[in-house]
């Protein structure tokens, strides 16, 4: 059973899919207490917030890289039940430039919180959030998380390797700690009241917010990374998931490690739609949802980018009890209509 006023710690709750998932917590009565260093956030999230939830969230300004600040934090908050780990560094190319800062904020955070929650004389139920990066390209598709794991194409993608096998080693040496790995695809879109969504600093890597801050006029034209890759249309494959169906995904495994539906102390979950969608489709389906005809030309490939990557997403489906419900027209709509908001 779920204790409702269970206590969950969001660590980069600010951020764009921590702030989402803390919508979906508080809506389900959990009591939330975010922890984020706004290194790559913003304080008025916390604003958007408390419009979406009506509610005051705790928030708490702590930078996890700071062994002694996290163990303060902990004890502070020792009748926690939960531990959502989003704070974390997730710019590829940035991470190719400084592969040290990477893995300093990556890897001393988790070790510093996961060290933190061990000393707790309670069990603590540990999400971590994962990446479809580690499987660079897939053998099979659609991808199941069977597929192996290969060598990562950047020190972004190895913290996420890293960061599981830390929690892999961790979860078997310990009495009180349950985690689960969500592996997510492409999110997408932003919350339906426009409080939240997401606020890429400086020129967008991620193709979406480059497409929206085109059809704001904000970027002169798209440059789509290629046209001759083996696929529908010749461009790149992805699975673009909504944000807030990806957000109900950490109520999902919560949940699951709450009721100890599973015998195991440590699962991995694919978190997708299960479709793949082209470049060109995205296009498509954004030039739908906003009537503007988006200006882009076809350019080289981008160094790194993996032809087709798109979800099975059964074990989830099955073991989490979790589907998307958002098409990816509603996501590019809500992608829309936040950009509308933040470019006025
Ligand atoms: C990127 C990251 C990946 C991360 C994922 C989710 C890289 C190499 N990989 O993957 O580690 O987990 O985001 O956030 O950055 N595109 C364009 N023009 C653009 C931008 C993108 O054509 O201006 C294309 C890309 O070539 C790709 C697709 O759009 O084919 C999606 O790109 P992106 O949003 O960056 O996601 P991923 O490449 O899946």
């Amino acid at each position: 059973m779920i204790n409702q006023s269970s206590k969950i710690i969001v660590t980069g709750g600010l951020g764009y899919i921590g702030s989402h998932t803390v919508v979906e917590l508080q809506s389900k009565g959990y009591q939330v207490v975010i922890v984020d260093n706004l290194s790559n956030s913003s304080i008025e999230v916390l604003n958007g917030l408390k419009n979406i939830t009506g509610k005051n969230i705790v928030f708490e300004n702590v930078d996890l890289k700071k062994s002694d600040l996290v163990t303060d934090l902990f004890e502070r908050h020792s009748d926690l039940s939960g531990v959502i780990h989003f704070a974390a560094s997730k710019a590829v190319g940035e991470s190719v430039e400084k592969p040290l800062d990477y893995y300093e904020n990556n890897i001393y955070s988790l070790v510093n919180v996961l060290k933190a929650l061990q000393k707790l004389n309670k069990s603590i139920n540990f999400i971590f959030s994962s990446s479809c990066t580690v499987y660079g390209q897939a053998e099979t598709l659609p991808i199941s998380e069977e597929e192996s794991i290969k060598k990562a194409e950047s020190p972004y993608g190895n913290t996420k390797q890293i960061c599981e096998e830390i929690i892999t080693d961790t979860v078997s040496s310990s009495k009180n700690l349950k985690a689960i790995s969500l592996r997510y695809f492409n999110p997408i879109g932003a919350h339906e009241s426009s409080e939240i969504g997401e606020l890429p600093l400086g020129i967008p890597q991620n193709l979406v917010p480059f497409i929206t801050q085109t059809g704001a006029g904000i970027r002169s034209e798209l440059i789509v990374f290629g046209d001759d890759y083996q696929t529908k249309d010749g461009t790149c494959v992805r699975d673009y998931i909504h944000v807030v169906d990806l957000a109900k995904a950490h109520i999902a495994a919560l949940t699951s490690l709450i009721n100890n539906t599973d015998s195991k102390n440590y699962e991995y979950y694919n978190i997708g739609t299960g479709r793949g969608t082209s470049i060109l489709q995205a296009i498509t389906s954004f030039e739908k949802v906003s009537k503007i005809k988006l200006k882009y030309k076809i350019g080289s490939r981008r160094i790194g980018d993996i032809t087709s990557a798109y979800a099975d997403t059964s074990k989830a489906n099955k073991k989490l009890n979790w589907t998307t419900k958002l098409t990816l027209d509603q996501a590019m709509e809500s992608a829309w209509k936040w950009q509308k908001k933040i470019s006025k």
